[in-house]
């Protein structure tokens, strides 16, 4: 793979990032996942101006690539061929003489940027949109602004874990009794031809597919409700399913050992999968 590190275009051996580095230390970072269809990158400007957010939310100095991040997405996907698959990128306040609490003086540490692309064929076509997704539940406990896209991605991942160790594809987070979202995507569910997704706020990240659905399915005369719910509320649902980046649209066919619906993935979700892929290649 031919990697992006601070300027390079390199071979993903020849890349380096200081061991003092925020990201590597402190979590002191950001990153966005971008995902590529037919060779093109699907709703490249919405990454953008989220990653913009993140960046001024953690008061982190926006680096000189930033205006040109485009061409850097591009060059990468051309560089290594991508048809399908997804672009990561990541930004950390970079790489001070030492560790320290203390944000660096961003006159002498410059942010750290690193993108590399991972292809992924056969994303689209994906088999486990046919067969579905079943979750466990766990409880939250992450930290408070999970609308910032930082790479403090430890119990997330943990999240996964669980779920794995209980035989299943993922893990749904639950907050005073209310579902935030899963590990790495946004959920909903759909009830008498309603979809319901949590609300915006500091305690999910602001999905980008999220907002791709929610305007299509609106566009399709669905109806959309922004609230939070339960897991026994999504155990009663007709459909549940999940956006990302990397999954675009997936149905949920299980919570917590239950089957949701028929148990297989509804029409609704299936629909607005392939609306998603028609209208944002
Ligand atoms: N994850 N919620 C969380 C916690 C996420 O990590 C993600 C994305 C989403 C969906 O956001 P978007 O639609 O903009 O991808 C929601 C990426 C794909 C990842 O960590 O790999």
């Amino acid at each position: 793979r031919t990697v992006y590190v601070n300027g390079e275009y390199l071979p993903e051996n020849e890349a380096k990032i200081s061991i003092f580095d925020r990201g590597f230390l402190m979590a002191d970072g950001v990153y966005e996942v971008t995902s590529v269809l037919d060779g093109k990158l699907i709703d490249f400007a919405g990454h953008a101006k989220r990653l913009e957010r993140s960046l001024n939310e953690l008061n982190m100095p926006h680096p000189d690539v930033l205006p040109d991040l485009l061409e850097v997405h591009r060059e990468l996907v051309r560089l290594n061929g991508i048809e399908e698959g997804m672009i990561y990128l990541q930004i950390t306040r970079g790489a001070p003489d030492d560790r320290d609490f203390v944000f660096p003086d961003p006159e002498t540490t410059t942010p750290t940027v690193v993108l590399f692309t991972q292809n992924k064929p056969g994303l689209a076509n994906s088999p486990a949109a046919k067969k579905g997704m079943k979750v466990i539940s766990i409880e939250d406990q992450r930290w408070a602004r999970r609308d910032i896209k930082t790479v403090q991605l430890l119990f997330p991942s943990m999240g996964k874990m669980m779920a794995k160790a209980a035989g299943k594809d993922d893990a749904w987070m639950v907050e005073d009794d209310a579902v935030t979202e899963g590990t790495s995507n946004n959920a909903y569910i759909i009830k008498d031809g309603k979809i319901i997704t949590r609300h915006l706020g500091n305690e999910i990240l602001h999905g980008i597919t999220r907002a791709a659905v929610l305007r299509f399915a609106k566009e399709a005369q669905m109806q959309v409700e922004e609230r939070s719910f339960t897991i026994a509320e999504a155990q009663d649902a007709d459909e549940a399913f999940i956006t990302s980046a990397s999954t675009f649209v997936m149905p949920v066919v299980e919570i917590d050992d239950v089957a949701v619906g028929t148990g297989t993935p509804g029409p609704v979700a299936t629909r607005l999968r392939e609306i998603y892929l028609d209208e944002s290649r």
